[in-house]
This record gives structure tokens, sequence and C-alpha cells, in this order.
């Protein structure tokens, strides 16, 4: 009997995966049975063993302690702290410390667009995609410092290929071709609720993008942090995709940091109402970390200090500012998993493909947030929506490209 076979079997009834086998038993074509046995044989199946039982497991956010975090208002500072910041950045930015990290690598299920979302069109006049007015951006800032800054665009398994053919054919926008670098996201199997890996509707196994908190150890496994080093690179702004006015070359921000003696900065907006719905940071049993929205009770989110503020009131934007030590600890951590309950069509052990109605399946994400936790102190920078927030999350409504486009051209009318 084929070794690798054997293998796989072994492995397989050890952990009680056996049903991969029905699959495999219906391929016919030689070297598609030996790319499956391939695949298995990538999956850490002990994993898989705990994320399963884990999800088993109640959140334990109620034993921790939660504690309101400072912050500081960018549109308060005096004159003197604001020069000061802006200086300390400027410096870097020009001395070429810093590099750019834009995480794509989502599935962007809400927007409901068929590519990659940085592809997708806003809607000016200019028909210019999210991934144009990123470069926009960067273009602008490039000029401004005369300096290159490198550009790293984390993807997925899924989304790598049209991505860099966008950019491809697009001549990157006009940036410079050796500052972009390209890298994939980790992924993991979905599970069904009795925590069996599942087949996708092209009989490989189920995986799904393992969220953006696996950026830390993707940006070691694919050499992005060892490329970052050699270029000398001490800040890196680590923001998603989705945010057409994301200013991720703020040296007031890496002045903050800098000036803080800190090794991780994130931009904060004051929340719009108590109950919206916006993870918020916060410090967890004396480290800075972020609460979603879903574990807050609406007592605490409508509690306010001596000033009226809401305490609970930065919310996280996912616009973060990490020094290249800090990503290089946090690489060598672990994050915690969190579950996700989606629909997801798979073959069944009949061969039939299975199209659910309603969540049938774990999926497992890591979150960026969760690794402030490792850190001592973070640096929060509460800057103004109109500015610096503009996401396209949802086709319609709260979020879209209608409400993002808004944004985007007042913006840049007021800023001409
Ligand atoms: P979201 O949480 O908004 O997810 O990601 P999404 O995949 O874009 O959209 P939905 O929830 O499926 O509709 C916030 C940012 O993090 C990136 C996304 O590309 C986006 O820039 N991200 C998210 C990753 O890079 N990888 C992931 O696994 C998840």
């Amino acid at each position: 009997m084929d070794e690798k076979l054997k293998q796989v079997e072994q492995t397989l009834a050890k952990y009680g995966q056996e049903q991969l086998l029905d699959e495999y038993n219906r391929l016919t074509d030689k070297k598609e049975k030996q790319d499956f046995l391939d695949s298995i044989l990538t999956i850490d199946f002990n994993q898989v063993k705990i994320l399963y039982e884990n999800s088993k497991e109640k959140p334990s956010f109620m034993d921790s302690k939660i504690e309101p975090i400072d912050y500081t208002d960018k549109s308060k500072l005096s004159k003197e702290e604001y020069e000061k910041y802006k200086a300390i950045g400027e410096k870097k930015i020009k001395e070429g410390k810093l590099a750019v990290v834009t995480m794509a690598g989502g599935q962007g299920t809400r927007l409901g667009h068929s590519g990659p979302k940085g592809t997708y069109d806003l809607g000016l006049d200019t028909h210019k995609s999210i991934f144009e007015i990123l470069t926009d951006t960067l273009n602008e800032a490039r000029k401004k410092y005369e300096v290159d800054i490198p550009w790293y665009i984390m993807t997925s398994e899924e989304n790598n290929k049209p991505t860099v053919e966008f950019f491809k054919q697009h001549n990157f926008f006009g940036y410079p071709e050796k500052c972009v670098t390209f890298f994939k996201q980790g992924k993991l199997p979905m599970l069904s609720t009795d925590g069996k890996i599942l087949i996708d509707e092209n009989g490989k196994i189920k995986e799904a993008a393992d969220g953006h908190g696996g950026i830390f150890q993707s940006m070691l496994r694919d050499g992005v942090i060892y490329d970052m080093k050699a270029r000398g690179i001490e800040w890196v702004f680590i923001g998603g995709v989705d945010n057409v006015l994301v200013k991720p070359v703020d040296a007031v921000l890496i002045g903050l940091a800098e000036d803080k003696n800190v090794l991780a900065a994130g931009k904060s907006l004051v929340k719009a109402n108590p109950q919206e719905k916006v993870g918020v940071f916060c410090k967890r049993n004396g480290k800075p970390s972020v609460i979603e929205y879903s574990e807050i009770t609406p007592e605490m989110a409508a509690e306010t200090n001596e000033n009226g503020e809401l305490k609970y009131g930065e919310s996280h934007i996912l616009c973060n500012l990490f020094n290249i030590k800090a990503i290089e600890k946090i690489s060598q951590m672990n994050l915690p998993y969190h579950i996700a309950f989606k629909k997801a069509k798979y073959i069944d052990n009949n061969g039939n493909l299975v199209v659910p109605d309603k969540p049938n399946a774990y999926k497992f994400e890591s979150f960026l947030f969760d690794a402030f936790e490792s850190l001592d102190d973070l640096a929060i920078m509460r800057v103004k929506r109109e500015e610096e927030f503009a996401p396209v999350k949802n086709a319609e409504g709260v979020d879209s490209p209608e409400t993002a486009r808004k944004l985007y051209l007042d913006f840049h009318e007021k800023n001409k």
C-alpha cells in the first residue's frame, strides 16, 4: 500500500477525521489523489482539535478587569506639542524608516464584489478602484517626503493572484514596483458543528483565511519582517484595505509613539453613540486591548467620566502603527482564535453538494488587536472621522460605497 496513504489514514484515524477519505476514494485521477493527500498532510490536526474543543468554551470577558485607557486628541494638541511630534515623525519618514502594510486578505462578503475588495470601483467620476485611491495617498506621501515608502500588501490564498494581476495591469498606479511586496496570509480548515473538516465545492479541503491577526506570523513566514529589517525599517503602519481616507503616513502618530516611548500606537475615533457597533480601546487586566461591541454591556458602553465623555468611547479603526521590535515579538506568539459560525457550501460524505440556508460551519480567526495585550502600553491618537475614516464594508446603507464616496469627495473638496 502507498506509504503516504497509510500515513494519512493513521493520522485521520487518530483525530477522527476519516470522512476525508471518502473524497479521496471518489477521485479517479492519480495526480489529483496525490495532491489531495498532500493537502491533508499540511493540516495541523492537533491545532484543529484544540480549536474545536475551545469552540465550546464561553469567552472569559467577565473575569477580566476592564478599565478606560488614555488617549491623545490630535485636534487638541498645543502648537508646540504638534510641531514636536511632527518633526520627530517627519525625520523618521525622510530617513526611510517607515513601511506600510495593507491587509487585503479578507473575503469582503458583506460588500459582495466578485474580485478582491481593493479592485472595487468606488463609483467616482474617475472610476478609481480602492487600490488606486490607496496608491494615490502613498504616492503623495512619497513625493512630499522625497522617499520611497515600502508597501506590503497582505493577500489570501484565494485573492493573491487577481490582486497581483490587477496591480500589474495598471502599472502599479505609478508606484515604484520595486517598493511593492505581496504576501499571503495563513488559512485554517472550516469545521462542521461536530468538528469534522469539510470538503469544498471543488473537492478540496475547505479552508478560510485565519483572520487579520494572522498577519504577524505571515510576515515572519513570508520573509516580510526580514525584508523590513534589511531595509532599516523601524515603524510599520498596518491598516485595512477598505478605508478610502486612511492616512498611513502620519508623522504626528510616529512622533507621539516615539515621544511616549511605546512600541505601538493606534488611531481612534470618538464613538458616534454609546450603542455604535464598534470595538473600543480599553485596558484589560492592565494591558492595552480592544473590547468588541458584542462583549461590552449596554451599561458599560454608556458610562461617562467626570468630563461627560464616554469612558469607553475611543473606537478602534484598524489603523495601527507598530515598531518592528513589537512585530518581531508578536510574530512568535500564538494569538487566540475567535469562532465565527458561517454559511459554508460543502460536499457531504456521499459526494453531494450541500448549499446551506443558515450557518453550518465554524471558521476560526485571530484578530490583530489581540496583539495589543502583549505590549505594556499603547499610544492612542484620536483623529477626526471626516478626515480619516471612510470604510467600504456593506453593499448598501452604512459604511457602503455610497457613504465612503461622499466622505472621500467632501474631504478632497475641502483639501484641494
Ligand atoms: P473585515 O473584518 O471587515 O472583513 O476586515 P472583510 O473580509 O473585509 O469583510 P466581510 O466581513 O467578509 O464582509 C477588515 C480588514 O482586515 C482584512 C480585510 O481585507 C480588511 O482590510 N482582513 C480580514 C484580512 O486581511 N484577512 C482576514 O482574514 C480578515
